[in-house]
């Protein structure tokens, strides 16, 4: 796990949409796994700018959702349907049949899951995915004791989610309880996995998935399993790290490294 820790959101923004980017320009054709919340909202404002002054393509690219609240309608203003949308999708040139957001009105969860996996693989497997963590530690909304092989399902929120997520709606009640999301399996056999989080609310967080043992109480560590993984991090969310240091030591030794 690459972790860089940079001076605060703009500058983790960029640097996410960065990589992004530099997969986009090697793979046009790619498979872009994408993320909602507050977290990514800069990442795609930078690749909308890249888009538009800098000419770069998503005509052909497909991108995967990771979750979806279950019960809202697809224009509700707080499902991430809407959120994709209004966020990225309709200021980029990506054709809308090569978008997929999970289903939260389907009347077959399980039959729906099965779908999803299936276009993922169809799809060729998923490039980049895009994350970011909850203050719980959760991948997508994978919450403490969730599987790390767990696959596309519906989950029940937990508690602290729900008061997270409660500052966009009008009413704790309005928050969705369940959700459906891309399991940790699923999201561990993309090829690269890029986490972005900023605040000192993520601080914990990370520092548990980052440097804590791999446990499906904080679902972000099954990162240290995977082959190609990178953590952009502000210096608040970086705040509870014990090796800092060493992470601050790479960054800066890797221009000279012997190149591979
Ligand atoms: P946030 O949510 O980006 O709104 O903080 C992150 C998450 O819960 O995954």
């Amino acid at each position: 796990m690459e972790v860089v820790i940079k001076s605060g959101y703009e500058e983790i923004s960029r640097a996410g949409a960065k990589v992004v980017a530099d997969v986009l320009n090697t793979k046009p054709n790619a498979v872009l796994g994408l993320a909602t919340g507050s977290t990514p909202l800069g990442l795609y404002k930078e690749l909308i700018r890249m888009h538009k002054e800098e000419g770069l393509d998503f005509s052909r690219v497909t991108t995967f959702n990771l979750d979806e609240y279950v019960g809202l309608r697809i224009d509700h203003p707080q499902s991430y349907h809407h959120f994709m949308h209004e966020n990225f999708f309709k200021h980029v040139n990506i054709s809308s049949q090569n978008i997929y957001v999970p289903s939260g009105s389907t009347n077959n969860y399980k039959a729906f899951c099965e779908w999803y996996e299936e276009r993922i693989k169809e799809a060729g497997g998923i490039d980049i995915q895009i994350l970011g963590i909850g203050s719980d530690g959760h991948i997508a909304f994978n919450e403490p004791t969730s599987s790390l092989s767990s696959r596309t399902r519906l989950k029940t929120l937990a508690k602290p989610t729900i008061d997270d997520n409660a500052r966009f709606f009008e009413d704790r009640n309005e928050v969705p309880i369940y959700a459906i999301t891309m399991g940790v399996g699923t999201i561990l056999e993309a090829r690269q996995l890029l986490l972005l989080a900023n605040g000192k609310s993520k601080a914990e967080a990370i520092a548990a998935s980052v440097e804590g043992p791999v446990t499906s109480i904080y679902t972000a560590s099954a990162l240290q399993l995977h082959p190609s993984s990178i953590v952009f991090i502000d210096d608040d969310a970086a705040s509870d790290l014990k090796m800092r240091d060493y992470y601050d030591w790479i960054q800066e030794k890797k221009p000279g490294a012997p190149q591979t």
